[in-house]
């Protein structure tokens, strides 16, 4: 554990979108669409925190069961914020990665992908991961398969490098907005470890105010790892 109990590496399940646009009698994507404003006003105020990770869940490859319009859409948005952002990244130092199975991307956003990634990578001001086509349960059958085709026994710590996280610490804080009580899917081998946050939010609402609580209250926490308080 660090001796200042700062928080690392943070990981949210940014939930709630479609519900909040709901209540307003406007299209699910207009969700998406001020969830993509919430992203850009958290990473910002976490990095400026000096926390060095944020990795988000925007998309699961679950959500590929949604209807074609609003997974269109959050295509759409994903290909947007990240033509939007790069300058920015790139100015603030920021180390830009998407974290899942970007086959299912069309040629053009895969390219935006590869860009962004390569002209970031050098960075370590922050650590910016989305996790897009993003499955917990994929990404672990994923680093099985690799690990199998080497065919060697392997540590903990090896087939944590293995999955799509690999070489970064697993989060200290997983948060989930929008009011639901559980993982949908997200790091499942990573978390094992994490404090976990549910609020009711919903992720378009989520204010900076609300993070600090939740980073104030991280801090407090005393973090055992299965062995007795010393
Ligand atoms: C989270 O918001 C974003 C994605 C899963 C893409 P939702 O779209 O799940 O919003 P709710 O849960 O329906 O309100
Ligand atoms: C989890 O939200 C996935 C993301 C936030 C990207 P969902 O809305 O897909 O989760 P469920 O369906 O409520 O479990
Ligand atoms: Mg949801």
């Amino acid at each position: 554990m660090k001796s200042d109990n700062n928080p690392r590496h943070i990981a949210i399940i940014m939930d709630g979108n479609g519900r909040w646009a709901k209540r307003r009698l406007l299209p699910r994507n207009f969700g998406h669409k001020k969830g993509v404003e919430t992203i850009d006003r958290i990473s910002r105020y976490v990095f400026d925190k000096g926390v060095e990770i944020l990795t988000l869940f925007a998309f699961s490859t679950e959500n590929l069961r949604r209807p074609k319009e609003e997974v269109s859409g959050i295509f759409e948005l994903f290909s947007t914020y990240i033509k939007k952002n790069l300058p920015d990244m790139i100015e603030r130092e920021i180390k830009f990665k998407v974290v899942g199975d970007i086959s299912v991307c069309d040629d053009g956003l895969k390219t935006l992908i590869a860009d962004a990634e390569k002209q970031t990578e050098k960075f370590n001001r922050g650590k910016l991961n989305i996790c897009f086509n993003y499955g917990g349960r994929a990404d672990i059958v994923n680093a099985a398969n690799k690990l199998i085709q080497e065919g060697k026994t392997v540590t903990e710590q090896e087939f944590a490098d293995a999955l799509y996280t690999g070489g970064l610490p697993d989060p200290d804080i997983v948060i989930r907005t929008g009011n639901e009580h559980r993982i949908s899917n997200f790091l499942l081998y990573q978390m094992a470890y994490s404090e976990i946050y549910f609020t009711s939010t919903l992720w378009p609402d989520f204010k900076e105010k609300e993070l600090n609580e939740i980073i104030a209250d991280f801090k407090k926490t005393n973090r055992r790892f299965g062995n007795i308080e010393q």
